[in-house]
């Protein structure tokens, strides 16, 4: 009696064990044809429970059929991890109106899983996701735009939409993934003027529209200017042994590419990296030139950032200068020259008069002697303040 119950506890603990769960199931989303999306499932169990993909057009039991990675010419991935728990993400790309249906994750880590006389409805348990893919409304732009120098001439870039299955709410522009203020409005047929363009106004510009129950569409317009450096040190004074920083950024699109070169008789070189001293961070519009450990011999110079795009290019200078260790002991040194000096001169003068002031009278008035050399003392001493103060 005590057998059995214990041994149905034991069981029941191995089911628990068993037993698996969703910690991340799949999410219904509406698409537009061309994008992409995404599922994640996430399945706990013990052991780590086996994933699969399904899908069904229509959503009845016997219609799905398995998705495998590469499907659909190969715009299906699936990638799966299984550690302690079970990771699936299923991404369809490049989406078509027929990608549209019921997406499903299965976990199982029932070992008569694959027993096909088994009923999957029981050995597995499934996360359902419906994916609706719309007709992606068409959208005319005008052509790319470049910035130049001279002439300037105002800029207009315009988009229409002309045609949607959908009401559209509003609509606006972005540059470079920010919204422009003061262009939102309710039309299908947008337009965005740059009176005086110049190369700060360059980027990616998007027209934005959002509709009632379908998913935002959006085209893009690239603006090009060649890059303007727009900010840069003039100089850099260090003391040997230290680092230097110089860096330059940009304005301009598309981003540019950055050289750092040092002139040599007004030439501008290659950096020698022998010692391998110097170090440069380029990011999109900036970029950075460290030189570590500087020397006085070979670092001082001119250092020119220079910044080319497709539509042009652009370099500034940087003058590095490299002061000797000593140059901050310099004032000091200078003060601490001077009184030496002075004392020398005074030790010298002194040591000339002496021989001949004493034979003169040999033990009568030291007067003269005495006043003499007070006089000297306070001299020295009113060149010595002077010297501390100055
Ligand atoms: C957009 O529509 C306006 C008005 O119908 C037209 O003048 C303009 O040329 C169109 N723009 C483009 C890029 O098709
Ligand atoms: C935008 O304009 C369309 C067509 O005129 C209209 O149906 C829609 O309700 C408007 N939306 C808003 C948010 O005003
Ligand atoms: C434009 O659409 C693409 C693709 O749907 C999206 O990745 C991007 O974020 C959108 N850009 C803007 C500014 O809405
Ligand atoms: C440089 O690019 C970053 C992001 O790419 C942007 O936030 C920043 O405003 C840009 N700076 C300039 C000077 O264009
Ligand atoms: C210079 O050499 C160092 C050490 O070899 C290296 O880490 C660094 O990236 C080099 N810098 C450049 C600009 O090539
Ligand atoms: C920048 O470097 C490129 C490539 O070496 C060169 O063609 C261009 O003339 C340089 N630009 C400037 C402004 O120095």
């Amino acid at each position: 009696m005590k057998g059995r119950a214990v041994s149905q506890a034991l069981n029941l603990l191995l089911l628990l064990l068993r037993a698996t769960g969703f910690v991340k199931s799949p999410m219904s989303e509406t698409k537009l044809t061309g994008d992409a999306f995404e599922l994640y499932c996430d399945v706990v169990g013990s052991p780590t429970p086996e994933i699969q993909w399904w899908y069904a057009e229509v959503n009845r039991a016997e219609s799905f059929r398995q998705l495998w990675d590469g499907a659909r010419k190969r715009r299906v991935t699936v990638n799966t991890a299984y550690g302690s728990n079970g990771v699936s993400v299923l991404r369809i790309t490049r989406l078509t109106l027929e990608d549209s249906g019921t997406y499903e994750c299965r976990a199982s880590n029932d070992p008569k899983r694959n027993d096909l006389r088994q009923n999957p409805s029981i050995t597995w348990i499934r996360a359902q996701a419906t994916i609706s893919v719309l007709q992606k409304p068409r959208i005319v732009t005008s052509e790319e735009v470049i910035i130049r120098d001279s002439p300037v001439l105002p800029v207009t870039l315009q988009c229409n939409l002309t045609s949607s299955s959908h009401t559209l709410t509003y609509s606006y522009w972005t540059k470079n993934g920010v919204e422009l203020s003061a262009t939102r409005k309710n039309a299908s047929n947008m337009e965005y003027r740059i009176n005086k363009p110049r190369a700060e106004d360059s980027g990616e510009y998007h027209c934005v529209y959002h509709f009632v129950s379908a998913p935002k569409a959006n085209a893009t317009i690239e603006v090009k200017a060649a890059p303007d450096i727009t900010g840069h040190k003039r100089s850099e004074n260090k003391n040997e042994g230290q680092d230097a920083t110089m860096y330059c950024k940009s304005v301009g699109y598309p981003h540019p590419d950055w050289i750092w070169r040092k002139k040599e008789n007004g030439m501008p070189m290659d950096i020698v990296n022998t010692s391998g001293r110097f170090f440069i961070i380029n990011k999109e519009n900036y970029t950075e030139l460290n030189i570590v450990n500087l020397q006085i011999t070979e670092d001082p110079g001119e250092y020119e950032c220079n910044a080319t795009n497709a539509i042009g290019s652009a370099s500034v200078v940087t003058v590095l200068r490299v002061r000797s260790h000593l140059a901050p002991l310099w004032p000091f040194l200078g003060i601490l020259a001077e009184i030496i000096i002075l004392v020398v001169i005074i030790v010298v003068y002194e040591k000339r008069k002496r021989p001949d002031e004493v034979p003169d009278d040999e033990c009568s008035d030291k007067g003269p002697l005495t006043r003499e050399s007070t006089l000297h003392y306070s001299d020295f001493k009113a060149i010595f303040l002077e010297v501390i103060l100055y």
